[in-house]
């Protein structure tokens, strides 16, 4: 009896690893990735990737290329270093190359399965991108947002930010088939649930308030009433939870990414004054030189020059270091290569970013390399997936920029230089960097003061 219990447990382990070794061949004789990067069994290259990773994905880049694979316990991610590569699959392919790594803990737990950043290519994503894509570029995307619970949002962005980008934060993440594990065994599901909770209530009452106000007709127009309107469509069969996710989406996608890109031009414009000296002078020909008036949005096709400075804005040291991983959904060649469906792809944003051979002098701030036909696609060599909100993103930075650049100097503290190199500024309520910012004149303190109180007055 034990003889043979012996004999049949050692065949099936011998089945399962012989199965193994089979499926793996005929895996390596049907694919073929470019430039394997060495890792570990089982593991790969998971513990490789550091955070933030724009610096490394240079050097992996000088040392492997065009494109190169990464083995993340077992996901293929391709990373793609030139904009010719980026442009070829994940634009003119965007049918098989947009949909989202499956992500049992960020997406399933934390986030209700509600949050569109996370979502694969599904009928849900395309219900709640319908809803943002009309609210935001529409003509009204140049209205005010409103910003009630900012800093709730400010904060936990962070934690959406290491769970995204750090493979050790979210083991089930990788390795989805833990996902299958008896749900007491989920070690990581309390704190994603715990998140999830969280956010839904602390959403879940401002949408009652909200939802009362339109009830009795006293809402005032802003694009969180726009999101339910939107919504209460028949064509979108959508959940509660689903809404507050899309509301808090626009919010969570457009506060951050519009702060640290303000920040990063401050800090361009002190570290290369000369760019910032050229604006001013430009600004100064439309306002006028005594602070006559603040620049707004109708001034923008008489101040192109503001529209390449967003636009360098956000080349300069991207933020998402490392892009953002797009899914394959089906078997794709392309030059020699061989991909199944599943493999993950990424801009390696960095590397592109801060090549000579895309961009002279890339170190550089520059407003000047984008006064060309483009500057009017503020989305172009930017985003893939196509950001939703870039439109709305790029008018905030557009009219931040333009205003600061009128009314302040700014000048680094020689005792503390900005270190360009690290960008990553994700403690909202810590000045990320020291710099000297005061303001032109009396006159531009008063036109300031002028302006900030009419704005502060203003009740949403
Ligand atoms: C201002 C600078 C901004 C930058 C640099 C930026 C960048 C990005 C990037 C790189 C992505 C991912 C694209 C991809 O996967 O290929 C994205 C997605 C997204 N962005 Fe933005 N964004 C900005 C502003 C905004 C604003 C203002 C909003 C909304 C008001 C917004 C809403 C979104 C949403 C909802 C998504 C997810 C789209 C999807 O998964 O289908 N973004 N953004
Ligand atoms: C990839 O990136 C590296 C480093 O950023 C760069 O030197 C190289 O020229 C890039 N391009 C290609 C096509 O490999």
């Amino acid at each position: 009896m034990i003889p043979s219990l012996g004999y049949a447990v050692l065949l099936i382990i011998g089945s399962f690893v012989l199965n193994l070794v089979v499926s793996k061949i005929r895996f390596n004789r049907k694919y073929k990735f470019p430039n394997v990067v060495p890792g570990w069994p089982i593991i790969g290259n998971m513990l490789d990737v550091p955070y933030p990773a724009g610096m490394w994905g240079v050097d992996m880049a000088k040392k492997y290329g065009e494109m190169f694979t990464l083995n993340i316990g077992g996901r293929r991610l391709v990373y793609l270093n030139s904009s010719r590569v980026v442009t070829e699959l994940l634009e003119k392919r965007a049918a098989i190359y947009s949909s989202r790594p499956y992500r049992p803990m960020m997406s399933e737990i934390m986030s209700g399965g509600a949050r569109i950043v996370l979502m694969g290519y599904t009928d849900k994503w395309r219900n709640q991108r319908k809803i943002m894509h009309s609210i935001l570029n529409g003509k009204q995307s140049e209205k005010k947002f409103d910003d009630e619970l900012l800093n709730f949002i400010l904060g936990y962005t962070g934690t959406l930010g290491e769970y995204q980008f750090n493979p050790l934060k979210s083991p089930a993440d990788v390795f989805t088939w833990l996902s299958r594990l008896p749900k007491p065994l989920q070690w990581w599901r309390p704190f994603g649930e715990k998140f999830c909770e969280t956010h839904v209530a602390m959403f879940q009452k401002e949408y009652n308030i909200l939802l009362d106000k339109m009830n009795k007709g006293i809402a005032k127009p802003c694009f969180a009433v726009d999101v339910l309107h939107g919504a209460a469509k028949k064509e979108f069969e959508i959940s509660d939870v689903e809404k507050i996710y899309t509301w808090t989406s626009l919010i969570e996608a457009g506060s951050d990414t519009t702060r640290v890109a303000v920040l990063q031009m401050i800090a361009g414009a002190a570290c290369y004054p000369g760019w910032a000296r050229k604006a001013r002078d430009l600004i100064d020909e439309v306002c006028g030189q005594n602070a006559e008036r603040l620049p707004n949005l109708a001034d923008r096709s008489r101040l192109p020059y503001i529209s390449a400075v967003v636009k360098e804005t956000l080349r300069w040291r991207p933020f998402l270091q490392s892009g953002v991983p797009h899914t394959l959904t089906q078997d794709d060649e392309y030059e020699g290569y061989k991909f199944p469906a599943g493999t993950e792809f990424s801009w390696n944003a960095y590397s592109i970013a801060l090549n000579d051979k895309e961009y002279s002098d890339p170190l550089r701030f520059e407003p000047e390399r984008f006064m060309n036909d483009d500057l009017k696609l503020p989305a172009k060599g930017h985003c893939r997936r196509i950001c939703v909100g870039l439109n709305v993103g790029a008018n905030n930075i557009w009219i931040a920029a333009a205003c600061i650049l009128y009314c302040f100097d700014i000048e680094q503290d020689p005792e503390h230089p900005i270190d360009q190199f690290n960008t990553l500024w994700e403690e909202p309520t810590k000045p990320p960097f020291k710099v000297r910012f005061t303001p032109r004149s009396q006159a531009h303190i008063d036109l300031i003061e002028r302006e900030g109180n009419i704005a502060l007055a203003t009740d949403y």
